[in-house]
């Protein structure tokens, strides 16, 4: 902070280009979206899911309307969403890697939609390192099939530069960390874990966000020796290369997500640590859930944290809210717009603190 300060200080003194150079401090992160929910309902944390449980956010399929809250969205700064969906809805409740034409289907039309709009999307297997309860290499399915299932979600999108991979939702009580992050990993040449499948399939450059334990806590990524374990997760080539570090962090007294109040902004418990690690080793991060309840609390503490982050966008790409899609509007910690005949109306929370049309902190990309 102190150093960019003296850097702006420095450049208003030798140029005119004064306007351009604060303007940069006050719109730095690459990311701002939201969780666009509903592919995913069914799964508990256990990964328990069942594809009848899934409420598509789409039209077509009687649901509400996802792309237009997305389009609403993008209009307004937001470039990225997030599209979590249980692994037992693509396969049509089968334990395996191979993906059910007609579920598949309808997942892609989601996907398409936020593509057409010119967004990031994010695929989100949503099933917490597990299949019906049981944890992915490690007594549940084998990394073969974890691996198989993303070569198949890979090939598909191997072309469309703004799909960005999501290998898990949130792993928690994992019993071991590096095997955990075996089957993130490569073993390169074999195919046997998501990273290698993902960038065999051809999806060569994408990024691909690679989640710890603790439901992919941002506070204890370091310390649950997530960050040293997925830290060994290289790309077939040796290098790094847009892995990406997938951190979740809620503001709640509980850090749950499930509270309405918020105590915290989590800078010096989270994203200071966090963002020191990452420097130090040369990694990025996205926070791809965070939000809160629509009330004041939330409001500034989540504002701190989203202003926080941008002063540390050499290293955080950006924060992703929880949740629109196809929540009720009475869900604690919805950010589903409202259409009014006239426009969309967005949660005081959203207008207020996330949306970059109010905080600015998001630069347009072509
Ligand atoms: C990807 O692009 C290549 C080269 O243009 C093309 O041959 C292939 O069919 C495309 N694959 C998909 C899945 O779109
Ligand atoms: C917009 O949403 C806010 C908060 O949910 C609500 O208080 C307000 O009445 C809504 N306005 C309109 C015009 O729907």
């Amino acid at each position: 902070m102190a150093i960019k300060l003296l850097h702006s200080f420095v450049a208003a003194v030798l140029s005119t280009t004064t306007v351009l150079v604060n303007a940069q401090t006050s719109a730095p992160l690459q990311f701002a979206g939201v969780n666009i929910a509903g592919f995913d309902f069914g799964c508990s944390t256990d990964g328990t899911c069942s594809a009848s449980g899934a409420i598509p956010p789409i039209q077509q399929l009687s649901g509400i309307d996802g792309v237009g809250q997305m389009q609403h969205f993008f209009d307004d700064g937001y470039n990225v969403f997030r599209l979590p969906v249980g692994w037992q809805y693509l396969t049509n409740d089968q334990m395996t890697g191979v993906l059910d034409e007609t579920q598949f289907a309808n997942y892609n039309t989601l996907v398409s939609d936020c593509l057409n709009i010119g967004a990031y999307c994010v695929i989100d297997i949503h099933n917490y390192a597990r299949y019906n309860g049981q944890v992915i290499g490690q007594g549940g399915p084998s990394n073969e099939v974890f691996a198989e299932l993303w070569s198949n979600i890979a090939s598909y999108w191997k072309n469309e530069t703004k799909v960005i991979f999501g290998v898990m939702n949130e792993p928690h009580n994992i019993p071991d960390i590096s095997a955990w992050a075996e089957s993130v990993q490569v073993c390169a040449p074999c195919s046997q874990s998501a990273v290698t499948a993902i960038r065999e399939a051809g999806a060569s450059t994408q990024m691909i966000l690679l989640p710890g334990t603790d439901y992919a806590s941002a506070k204890t990524f370091v310390s649950s020796g997530s960050a040293d374990a997925l830290g060994e997760v290289k790309n077939p080539d040796g290098t790094f290369t847009n892995l990406i570090m997938d951190v979740h962090r809620y503001l709640d007294s509980d850090g749950s997500g499930t509270n309405a109040e918020c105590v915290t902004n989590g800078i010096d418990d989270t994203w200071t640590p966090l963002a020191t690690w990452l420097r130090a080793n040369g990694r990025k991060a996205l926070n791809t859930e965070t939000g809160g309840g629509n009330v004041e609390s939330c409001i500034n503490y989540v504002s701190q944290a989203i202003t926080y982050q941008a002063s540390q966008s050499d290293v955080i790409l950006g924060y992703i809210g929880w949740a629109a899609g196809s929540f009720a509007t009475s869900y604690v910690l919805s950010q589903v717009p409202s259409y009014s005949g006239n426009g969309w109306n967005d949660t005081l929370l959203v207008s207020m603190a996330m949306s970059p049309k109010t905080n600015k902190f998001v630069v347009t990309v072509a």
